[in-house]
């Protein structure tokens, strides 16, 4: 099928319904501040931070003129065995942001690469500090963490997984998800559960494996993709302890919720718990150029390089060719300084509470509304599927937000609004008041 401007032939999308989009193409050529331009000349507004990334909005001048400048500067030079002076700067600037003694970053291009860096790290550490038998990795249900095998075989979306059975890693338990429906309402606030959601960890997966066989946990401190869930209060306190009790590495996937979306640098600020590993992608570069990483407690570091093999030999097997990249570095420090330039973080946290307020105010009681969570720069309301056809209520109030000029994601039959940290109030009205004609029309 073409259009004027380019043929649809060739292009197979990712994680998304290729047979429907060409039939009525969503494409943008253009993007500026919190607005989209699309093919057929309409405007758009980014009510998702273009998933999660875009938190300085769009076109931003400081990043794209630090991006031509590394350009022309050095364009690109190899990772391994030398390296280039921006990957040192990003680095020092990100460790600085994170908390405790998070200080050393490993890059490499995206979400799904950090998932698995970060589960090859606690192999590694493990086996560097004498017990290599503990590589056994809980995630959670309903969690995301990209679409590699490692990531996928932590991650508890049954649709990501159900095609790829036993090249799934067999070694993964995982924990219950962390919603309860009598905290189906949460306006700007952490949740208090009767529930204990990790009891189950406690008394029957630690004890299934052997505490002493299992070498990391990995969840996201709010389960994004899944539609913004969020843990119970004390809930990644618990579990800090409970991985301190029996010296299992605790992962934090902050894919979504690392640089700003809390209102904080990390979720693990805003919910004051250290991870051993905090993985992060997306915003960090505000999207325009892949970047992801993982950012490392000193102990694992200094375990790694305590080893008895000669100087010449590598400490750990891992990289990618793009691992700090000197671009994708340049556009990481361009916009951790824009963040901080404009606030932006403080910013996310007053806007996140502005958004929370239109979506109680606005969600409520309308027709197959059966949740409301906002926290941070997020919220979600959550509808009643249609008997027999799950997903396909918000995937058709979806389409219908796109025609009426807002971007919004559908996640289930969740829909989330997720916007960069620039929103304005107006622009918060128009998303939520669109979303809600919509789910009016989809009653
Ligand atoms: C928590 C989390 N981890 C990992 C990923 C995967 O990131 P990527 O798509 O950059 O591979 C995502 C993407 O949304 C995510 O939300």
């Amino acid at each position: 099928m073409a259009y004027n401007d380019f043929n649809m032939d060739s292009h197979w999308l990712p994680f998304t319904p290729n047979r429907q989009f060409r039939k009525e193409p969503r494409v943008f050529t253009g993007a500026d501040g919190m607005v989209f331009t699309t093919h057929d000349g309409r405007k758009v507004i980014d009510g998702i931070s273009s998933l999660w990334c875009v938190g300085a909005g769009h076109n931003r001048k400081p990043i794209n003129e630090a991006i031509k400048k590394q350009l022309d500067t050095l364009d690109y030079a190899t990772a391994f065995q030398a390296s280039n002076d921006q990957a040192f700067l990003a680095a020092e600037r990100i460790a600085a942001m994170a908390p405790g003694d998070l200080n050393k970053v490993l890059f490499c291009n995206s979400g799904s690469e950090a998932a698995d860096t970060s589960l090859k790290v606690a192999l590694a550490f493990h086996r560097a500090r004498g017990e290599g038998h503990r590589n056994v990795f809980i995630g959670r249900e309903r969690g995301y963490h990209g679409v590699g095998f490692g990531g996928m075989s932590v991650g508890g979306i049954p649709s990501n997984r159900k095609a790829y059975g036993t090249a799934l890693l067999p070694r993964v338990d995982h924990m219950r998800f962390i919603h309860d429906p009598a905290n189906a309402y949460i306006h700007n606030r952490e949740p208090e559960s009767q529930e204990d959601f990790l009891a189950e960890l406690e008394n029957r997966i630690l004890p299934l494996h052997d505490p002493s066989n299992v070498a990391a946990v990995i969840v996201e401190p709010v389960a994004g993709s899944a539609g913004w869930y969020l843990p119970p209060k004390g809930y990644l306190k618990r579990l800090r302890e409970i991985c301190d009790k029996h010296g299992i590495l605790l992962i934090f996937d902050e894919v979504i919720t690392g640089f700003g979306r809390m209102g904080t640098n990390f979720g693990a600020d805003y919910y004051g718990v250290v991870p051993d590993m905090l993985n992060f992608a997306k915003a960090v570069t505000n999207g325009v150029i892949p970047m992801g990483g993982v950012i490392c407690r000193d102990k694992i570091y200094d375990q790694m390089m305590k080893t008895d093999a000669p100087e010449h030999v590598i400490e750990f097997f891992h990289g990618y060719t793009y691992s700090g990249h000197p671009v994708a570095c340049a556009a990481a420090v361009a916009t951790l300084d824009l963040y901080k330039q404009e606030n932006l973080f403080q910013r996310a946290g007053e806007m996140g509470k502005v958004l929370g307020d239109a979506f109680h105010s606005t969600f409520k009681g309308l027709p197959n509304v059966i949740g409301i969570r906002s926290l941070g720069l997020a919220a979600a309301v959550e509808l009643a599927p249609i008997a027999g056809k799950p997903g396909k209520r918000a995937f058709d109030i979806y389409l219908d937000c796109f025609k009426k000029g807002s971007l919004v994601r559908p996640a289930g039959d969740v829909l989330v609004i997720a916007p960069a940290y620039i929103v304005e109030k107006s622009h918060i009205d128009t998303l939520v008041n669109t979303l809600a004609d919509s789910v009016k029309a989809n009653a």
